[in-house]
């Protein structure tokens, strides 16, 4: 295969593995950890200063959980949380959680 060919590939593995996230599977990741925190659903936050992630855009979400993990946004106790989780991990803990009801998102 010509370099070219290689490049188109992987970019299109890329784009697959970024283009959705398994809810399912993320509801599984998310009940073994973030619910204690964030509630099964992230709708009900454990404590105050949890944020509500239920409904949240899945952007919103897989950016706050890549900028923890980076860095780029800093805070202790998600620094760990985010540390440990893969890429597919983030997409599909931010399907799960943004297709979740919540007061965050207008409802019709
Ligand atoms: C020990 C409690 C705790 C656990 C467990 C926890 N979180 Fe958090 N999470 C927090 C706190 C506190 C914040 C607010 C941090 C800040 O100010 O940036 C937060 C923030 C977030 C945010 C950013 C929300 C926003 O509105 O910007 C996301 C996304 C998030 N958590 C996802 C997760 C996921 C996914 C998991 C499981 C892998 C998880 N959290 C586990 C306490 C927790």
């Amino acid at each position: 295969m010509s370099r070219l060919a290689i490049f188109v590939v992987a970019l299109a593995l890329c784009g697959a593995a970024q283009a959705g996230g398994n809810a399912e599977a993320g509801k599984r990741k998310a009940s073994q950890v973030c619910a204690a925190c964030h509630g099964a659903d992230g709708s009900k936050p454990t404590a105050p200063e949890n944020p509500i992630l239920a409904g949240q855009h899945p952007d919103y979400l897989a950016k706050a959980l890549q900028d923890y993990k980076s860095g780029k946004r800093n805070n202790a106790i998600m620094k760990g949380f985010a540390l440990s989780l893969t890429k597919q991990d983030i997409e599909d803990l931010a399907a799960w959680f943004s297709s979740q009801p919540s007061k965050l998102h207008y409802q019709r």
